[in-house]
């Protein structure tokens, strides 16, 4: 059971939970849905709204269903789940059905999907998406060091319109 709480309620740290946690970046197309791992990102206000920031990079599966939905969720696993984080890091839904394959338990909240097996889930709406541009980078050290196929992340600002928290 989850119960919605105030994103200022969220008394975990931001810094660990998505960069050591990690979190699973969800969403839905067609009434199929794709998930994976994520490390980058953060979370704040933008536009007077609290906000998430989700970097994805072209390749991923799961950006086709981000691009075609409204929606998306960021899911905190519990640290038992570890191995399913490796997991949907490193295999793409283009070759098999994560979800199935994990054993994760698809659940919505509104049209947004998400994971029962969540601790935090933070249900978003897309308000912004834009390819980091090449000559955007002032430290161009980072092109060769992350971009060596130049496959710059698609950044996402959404609006996180509430977060789930597990009882
Ligand atoms: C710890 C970890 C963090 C990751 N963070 C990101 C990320 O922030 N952005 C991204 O595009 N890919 C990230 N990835 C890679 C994707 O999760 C991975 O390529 C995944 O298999 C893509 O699956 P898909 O093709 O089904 O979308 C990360 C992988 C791991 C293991």
């Amino acid at each position: 059971m989850f119960r919605t709480i105030n994103p200022e309620e969220l008394n975990d740290n931001l810094f660990k939970m998505i960069g050591r946690d990690w979190l699973l970046v969800t969403a839905e197309k067609d009434g199929k849905a794709n998930t994976m791992t994520a490390s980058w990102g953060g979370a704040g206000i933008m536009w007077g709204k609290p906000s998430a920031f989700v970097f994805i990079r072209p390749q991923r599966f799961t950006k086709e269903f981000v691009d075609g939905s409204q929606e998306f969720s960021l899911t905190v696993l519990g640290s038992s789940h570890r191995e399913i984080l490796n997991y949907c890091g490193t295999v793409s839904g283009r070759d098999e059905d994560k979800i199935v394959k994990c054993g994760l338990t698809l659940a919505h909240e509104g049209k947004t999907p998400y994971f029962e097996e969540g601790n935090i889930v933070l249900i978003c709406r897309k308000l912004f998406a834009q390819e980091l541009a090449e000559n955007s980078f002032l430290d161009k050290s980072i092109i060769e060091k992350w971009y060596p196929q130049r496959d710059y992340h698609t950044m996402y600002v959404a609006e996180i319109e509430k977060v789930l928290i597990k009882e």
